[in-house]
């Protein structure tokens, strides 16, 4: 018999700051979308568990975060009777699972993940890194696994992640033989462009230390100080002189953002991002023409979200509401899952009395 249960998709998000460009084209945009399609029942977590793994001196820095990232989620346009927001440390599952499954994980397979090991190069950690940072994926594959997740949204850089949770997925149920963890797969944004926007100063991470963030909450006036300040071809110092796309941060935002319409409403000299480019190669596009398009642009996208965050600003008691009977269906489902594990490992003692059939 087919099956006919909607698909899971589980996603989220580190509350350790507002959420910027970076995560919609990278995550939220993608999660709108199959929200919207109304085909699958969908998770989205405020990963603060995670968040603390590098910020246990500054619980209070996570907690402030937690109602600026549900406003956000709410601001794209997710919404709470087609989604389910909850919180991470509500959900007891989270933290009983990574238990179970850490004895199924090596310490080399930890070393050898390209994310952590970037992560802790970043943050300067070497050998003084917090155990909880290090084991992180773990956890990521009990949020995952916890609701059975088929569809995990997310950018690039998580892929590592996906790839230990199936591991853990794979070892479980061979060695408990049993079905009942389910393969997650990532679902990436649909252009490469997206999968890491790089800041407006060019750097290779949009991060909010490095100043370089363009904010989904963004007021206008900022939004065009950032874009017409923007890092472009350093070369391409004359109008004349031929520019270059590749790495251009101007061009990986509009291969990100731009749509046919606003060529049409913006820049309607131009057939499309083809024709753009090819001037800019060629020379004789100056940079702030371009910029002025990637505002114009960026403006028409922020500007419902931005509504719509302001909306939800007048309503804070109803958003915490929604994330607290979000966390709580999140709880039941988990709890669920763990039921399942514990009967698969045989260690469901008093459910039942096979401990006395000896
Ligand atoms: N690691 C993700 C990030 O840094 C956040 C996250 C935690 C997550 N648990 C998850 C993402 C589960 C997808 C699925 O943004």
């Amino acid at each position: 018999m087919e099956n006919k249960k909607p698909k899971i998709i589980l996603t989220g998000d580190r509350p350790t700051g507002s959420l910027h460009l970076g995560h919609y084209v990278g995550s939220l945009r993608k999660r709108v979308e199959l929200q919207n399609t109304g085909k699958f029942d969908q998770f989205v977590m405020i990963a603060d568990l995670q968040a603390l793994t590098d910020n246990a001196d500054n619980p209070e820095k996570i907690r402030q975060n937690i109602l600026e990232v549900m406003l956000d989620y709410l601001a794209v346009g997710l919404e709470p009777d087609k989604t389910t927001f909850f919180v991470q440390s509500h959900i007891p599952a989270l933290y009983e699972l990574p238990m179970y499954y850490s004895n199924l994980v090596t310490m080399s397979r930890l070393e050898r993940n390209p994310t952590i090991k970037s992560e802790i190069k970043m943050r300067n950690f070497e050998r003084n890194l917090p155990v909880g940072f290090m084991t992180y994926p773990i956890s990521q594959a009990a949020d995952i696994t916890a609701f059975k997740a088929k569809y995990v949204p997310v950018g690039e850089d998580q892929l590592p992640m996906l790839e230990q949770a199936r591991e853990i997925v794979n070892s479980f149920n061979r060695i408990y033989k049993c079905d009942i963890l389910v393969e997650p797969e990532a679902v990436l944004p649909d252009n490469a462009s997206c999968n890491r926007l790089v800041g407006t100063d060019g750097n290779t991470k949009m991060s909010k230390s490095l100043g370089n963030c363009i904010y989904l909450a963004e007021e206008p006036e900022d939004i065009k100080k950032k874009v017409m300040s923007m890092f472009t071809d350093p070369n391409h110092l004359r109008v004349e002189d031929p520019g270059q796309v590749e790495g251009n941060p101007v061009f990986i935002y509009l291969d990100a953002f731009s749509k046919p319409e606003y060529f049409a409403e913006f820049l309607p000299e131009y057939s499309g991002m083809d024709e753009l480019k090819e001037h800019y190669t060629r020379g004789g596009l100056g940079d702030v023409k371009v910029k002025k398009f990637l505002n114009n642009v960026l403006q028409a996208e922020l500007a419902p979200i931005r509504e719509r965050r302001k909306m939800w600003e007048q309503k804070l008691p109803d958003v915490y509401d929604i994330l607290k009977a979000g966390s709580k269906k999140a709880r039941e489902t988990a709890g669920k899952t763990l039921e399942d594990v514990r009967r698969s490992m045989k260690i469901d003692y008093f459910d039942n009395d096979n401990l006395l059939k000896m």
